[in-house]
């Protein structure tokens, strides 16, 4: 496919989305947008979104996760944590899940993806407090991948970054 016809929205998963194909490298996350995704969604256990072109709005090209999720206070640096009220845990956001279809890869449409989920989940604190977004990330490859957008590991959980939302505000002018 051009890459320059492509004209990317990024929207809830629903019904009308082509699951069935989707491929990205990692097994785990091909099936859990084929078999999990719509019903982690129908019952409110996470948001799925995809990346999708407009001229072919049924296909994915990628999609990310979006869920509330807690975090324990020690486990995030005492830099930080003194800024925070001294409740044991804090309220997140969890971004579950990144991926791109393996041939539109290293296009920065996983970019565009982190970006709006990034957005959204600051969108979505205004009206239900969240104080850091966090991320796992499938292995250490991808943990390089969130590196580059300032997230860092929470202690002990190597796979699991993070970053407050305070720094993602910054980023977006909402
Ligand atoms: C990881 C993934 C979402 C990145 O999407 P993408 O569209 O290929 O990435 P982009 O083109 O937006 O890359 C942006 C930058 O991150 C870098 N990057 C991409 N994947 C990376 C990785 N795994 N580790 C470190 N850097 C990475 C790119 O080289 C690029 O760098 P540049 O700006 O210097 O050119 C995608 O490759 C993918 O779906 N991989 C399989 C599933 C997976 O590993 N998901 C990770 C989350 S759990």
């Amino acid at each position: 496919m051009d890459e320059e016809s492509l004209e990317l929205d990024v929207v809830q998963l629903s019904k009308k989305h082509n699951r069935t194909i989707f491929s990205c490298g990692n097994a785990e996350l091909d099936r859990y947008i084929r078999e999990q995704a719509r019903q982690d969604s129908n019952k409110y256990c996470a948001r799925p979104f995809v990346l999708i072109d407009k001229n072919d709005d049924t296909r994915i090209i990628g999609y990310h996760t979006l869920s509330s999720a807690i975090v324990v206070l020690t486990d995030l640096p005492s830099e930080l944590t003194k800024k925070f009220p001294r409740y044991p845990i804090i309220p997140a956001t969890l971004l579950g899940r990144l991926a791109v279809e393996q041939q539109f890869q290293g296009r920065k449409l996983g970019t565009i993806l982190f970006m709006h989920a990034l957005e959204q989940a600051l969108k979505s604190s205004i009206t239900l407090a969240s104080a850091v977004v966090i991320v796992d990330a499938k292995d250490s490859g991808a943990v390089g991948f969130y590196k580059r957008f300032g997230f860092k590991p929470i202690m002990d959980q190597p796979l699991r970054l993070y970053k407050p939302m305070i720094d993602i505000t910054k980023q977006f002018s909402l």
